[in-house]
């Protein structure tokens, strides 16, 4: 019998359950797909814990917003996949209702991209939200060209390091952020031309001295909290541009001061338009390809451990990249 994950009220990593539950047969434009892997996303934590605005159909609620798979019905009207096609999801609005956690779900048929050649499923899994994140807010939002030094908060977490990827794979340049100077080498490594560690360096000096004393063009914040302000002061005086995608910091965040332009970016804007949904289809194929992006995963849990795989997140203690979960054996 398939097995998804659900929960019946909000709390901690526990009120995830697997339970059986026949696969449904897909209405017309959809598409039912047999999930090899999901990833996990902070949204999902979130989302099980209540402090998400958006609304949670209780109980029976399933959970998860990416993922990949194979497709197993097509239903009326689908063109353009076929039953077997391996595909990668792009977004899931409503995933208390159809959420990836488990090895089906049922999903409208422009919510599914066909999955890269040659790349695997767990790294499939850990693809989009991240990439397609960065890449939106980077390149869609703030407009990234060749040279430009970009500043990026949390780059050892999963939207940071395709953030590393993509300024590189445009010609950018990335400088890192972390919060511990014991993940230097491994940012390094990850393609930061330099790293900025928070507990030694001041933000806003060292980004100085990185760019010459003319400060950063870009900065890609998924922290926000009160170090915001102060944060933005690292931007280039008048012409630097900050773009927030996250808020792993819960605190309030102090509206910046520093003469920049700010935008707050949410993937939603261009997951859910097939035009851009093609566009950044396009770049991470071809950076895929040339080898510039290749996914980074922290640890892969099992299904049955889907619980610790939401203990081992909140505990905040990751090492660099995604979580990610296979619903068989692992591939
Ligand atoms: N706007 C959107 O559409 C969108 C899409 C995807 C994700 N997001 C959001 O973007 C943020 C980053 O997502 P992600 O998937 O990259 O997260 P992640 O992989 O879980 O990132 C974890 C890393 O962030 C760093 N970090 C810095 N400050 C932190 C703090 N106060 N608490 C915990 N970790 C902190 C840590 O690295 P160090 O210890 O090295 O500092 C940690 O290893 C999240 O808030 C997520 O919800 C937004």
């Amino acid at each position: 019998m398939p097995r998804v994950v659900v929960f019946d009220e909000i709390g901690g990593p526990e009120v995830l359950r697997i339970v059986d539950e026949p696969a449904g047969a897909p209405g017309p434009g959809e598409v039912r797909v047999n999930v090899e892997a999901f990833a996990i996303n902070r949204l999902d934590e979130l989302t099980r814990s209540g402090a998400s605005p958006m609304p949670i159909r209780l109980p029976h609620a399933r959970l998860g917003c990416e993922g990949t798979g194979v497709i197993e019905a097509l239903g009326e009207g689908v063109e353009g996949f076929a039953v077997g096609d391996a595909v990668v999801f792009t977004a899931v609005p409503d995933m208390t209702a159809n959420g990836t956690y488990g090895d089906h779900t049922v999903l409208p048929a422009t919510r599914i991209i066909k999955r890269p050649e040659g790349l695997s499923p767990i790294a499939s899994a850990a693809l989009w939200v991240a990439y397609s994140t960065a890449y939106g807010a980077l390149v869609e939002k703030a407009g990234m060209k060749p040279g430009d030094h970009v500043l990026i908060t949390a780059a050892s977490g999963a939207v940071g390091l395709a953030a590393i990827q993509i300024a590189n794979q445009v010609g950018a340049i990335p400088i890192a952020v972390t919060r511990q100077a014991a993940k230097r080498d491994e940012l390094l490594a990850a393609g930061a031309a330099a790293v900025v560690a928070t507990d030694t360096e001041d933000v806003v000096e060292a980004t100085r001295l990185h760019t010459g004393g003319a400060g950063a063009d870009i900065i890609l914040d998924s922290v926000m909290g009160p170090g915001l302000a102060h944060l933005a002061e690292a931007a280039k005086r008048f012409a630097g541009t900050l773009v927030t995608v996250g808020w792993l910091d819960p605190r309030p965040a102090p509206y910046p001061s520093a003469p920049i332009s700010t935008h707050r970016y949410m993937s939603f804007e261009h997951a859910l338009d097939p035009a851009a949904v093609r566009r950044i289809a396009a770049f991470l194929v071809a950076g895929l390809r040339s080898g510039a992006l290749s996914p980074t995963v922290d640890r892969v849990f099992t299904l049955d451990d889907v619980v610790d795989a939401h203990r081992y997140l909140e505990q905040g203690q990751q090492g660099l990249g995604k979580i990610v979960v296979t619903t068989g054996p692992a591939r």
